[in-house]
């Protein structure tokens, strides 16, 4: 799959699923991928590193995976917090079919799926998780950052996990210049684990 084409609202490509399995170290399922959707046929290394490492989530909440793909940060979420609503989020229409049917075969039913302007503007997240988009560009990045940072709760906190060589750094600095607090929480395998919180 090109890289161009997994954050388009509505993929060009011919439908080819494969299932794969999702093994961490607390949690397995199986999840379907597709052409047309980022990483089809593996989970990515920068989630897997986010999902192997980041902190328990709270019991409760409502969290955001957004950029949502097939779904495995959502699913992942989902199924250790059970008490908690999952927000998923994505602009591209299959890569939302592929998070609602992943979601079902989990048994992870506290998960919602959603288009970007279909999350009602009042809704406030007590976490955000997300291998964001950085290959849309910097400025639609810094447009997309600014839009659902900001509605974190005031206790709320985000985990973005960027590939260092696609500046991680630099958007970690200007996170910081936007007045989020940004911790540097893992650097591994040329990705950097990034927590935002806000500044009050
Ligand atoms: C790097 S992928 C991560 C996918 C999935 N979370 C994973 O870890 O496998 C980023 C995702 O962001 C989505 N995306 C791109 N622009 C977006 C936007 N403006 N709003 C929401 N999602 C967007 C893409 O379609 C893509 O699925």
């Amino acid at each position: 799959m090109s890289d161009s084409q997994y954050f388009h609202d509505s993929p060009e490509v011919a439908s080819d699923p494969v299932d794969i399995d999702v093994s961490l170290p607390d949690l397995a399922f199986r999840l379907r991928t597709d052409r047309g959707v980022f990483s089809r046929g593996a989970l990515d290394t920068g989630t897997r590193l986010l999902l192997a490492e980041a902190p328990t989530p709270p019991a409760t909440g409502t969290f955001l995976d957004l950029g949502c793909g097939a779904g495995p940060i959502a699913v992942a979420l989902a199924l250790r917090s059970p008490g908690a609503v999952v927000w998923a989020v994505d602009v591209n229409e299959r890569a939302r079919e592929l998070t609602a049917l992943n979601s079902v075969r989990a048994g992870a039913d506290n998960v919602v799926v959603a288009a970007p302007d279909d999350v009602q503007s009042e809704t406030r997240f007590d976490l955000i998780w997300s291998n964001p988009p950085i290959r849309i560009g910097k400025e639609a990045l810094h447009e997309l950052l600014v839009r659902w940072l900001s509605r974190l709760a005031p206790s709320g906190s985000a985990l973005l996990v960027v590939q260092k060589h696609l500046g991680s750094d630099s958007l970690a600095t200007w996170l910081e210049q936007q007045s989020w607090s940004v911790e540097r929480l893992i650097s591994r395998a040329g990705y950097r684990l990034l927590r935002i919180t806000p500044v009050d």
